[in-house]
């Protein structure tokens, strides 16, 4: 059903009035500009293909073109976790296979093992309370902000194609919660290190490992723990764990309704810092994928703090 929307009182109306005084227009302006930022690195990164963990680390250009060893440090950048297939990585689900080359698929065909995987959180995020009605702001300024005239009268609010679709939220965040718990793998596995040998050019993995820590271990931590906040917080979780009770007290309720509670308040407490739980694991995850990319390609260097 449709529904009219417009500015009433004292509010002047058309596109952009306001008696507002204060910097509106900021946050739906950063807002953008974050989000196409991370969109339009999202999408390259994807599109590489590679350079998602690191192979060699002798320093040498012509080593880190050859690649052709399997990874020598123990990390995974997340827009590859976890990593279908790959022709050289031991991280790869299907080892020995590099699918797009298989299928002759021409370069610029959008196909690689980061876009097999990118929908499932990407929709998490797309439909995610927090930013819808941040996008929702910055990229069709319907509305722009509170007390602001907006671009158009009609509201069909999500009760109908296409917006209807963000109902898929409550199904996103299972394969939200699936994807949470192979990055922890991966955060783990990054304390594990594989053992080398030397050889005159470049190092090769001997087939042992041992534990230590590098900045990169780090990173891949620090970044499970954003994305923990970010995911535990979301309001499908707090139904999941405890919000469809209507009364955690009522003798009718299950036993267990202590442990519901709990959870739910946990989830709550996240949730009051949803936004910044959600813009501080966006900015990880991208830079995980920056950092590995950057060492891999042999433009930064990862230190081995243990
Ligand atoms: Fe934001 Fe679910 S409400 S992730």
């Amino acid at each position: 059903m449709s529904q009219t929307s417009t500015l009433t009182g004292s509010h002047p109306e058309g596109f952009g009035s306001t008696a507002r005084i204060d910097n509106w227009w900021l946050g739906p302006v950063l807002t953008l500009l974050g989000l196409l930022a991370f969109l339009i690195y999202g999408t390259w990164a994807a599109w590489q293909d590679g350079n998602f963990e690191i192979r060699q680390h002798t320093g040498s250009p012509e080593v880190f073109r050859q690649a052709n060893n399997p990874a020598l440090y123990p990390y995974l950048s997340p827009f590859y976790s976890p990593l279908i297939y790959d022709a050289q990585s031991t991280h790869a689900w299907i080892k020995g296979r590099n699918l797009k080359e298989e299928w002759h698929l021409p370069w610029w065909f959008p196909f690689s093992a980061g876009f097999l995987i990118l929908a499932f959180p990407g929709a998490f995020r797309f439909t995610c309370y927090y930013y819808r009605k941040a996008y929702y702001r910055a990229f069709w300024a319907d509305p722009v902000a509170c007390g602001v005239g907006e671009p158009r009268k009609s509201y069909w609010g999500e009760n109908s194609l296409p917006l209807i679709l963000q109902n898929l939220h409550r199904y996103a965040m299972y394969f939200a919660l699936f994807f949470l718990l192979m990055l922890t793998f991966d955060a783990l596995m990054a304390f594990w290190w594989p053992t080398t040998r030397a050889k005159p050019t470049e190092l090769i993995a001997d087939g042992g490992h041992t534990v230590g820590i590098g900045v990169g271990t780090l990173i891949m931590v620090i970044n499970v723990v954003l994305l923990t906040g970010f995911t535990l917080g979301c309001n499908s979780v707090r139904h999941l764990v405890g919000g469809r009770l209507d009364c955690f007290s009522c003798p009718k309720n299950p036993e267990n309704v202590t442990t519901g509670y709990k959870l739910w308040r946990f989830s709550t407490m996240l949730n009051e810092h949803h936004m910044e739980w959600a813009w501080a694991s966006l900015f990880s995850v991208g830079f995980t994928d920056v950092y590995i990319r950057m060492c891999s390609l042999g433009i930064w260097q990862d230190f081995r703090l243990l």
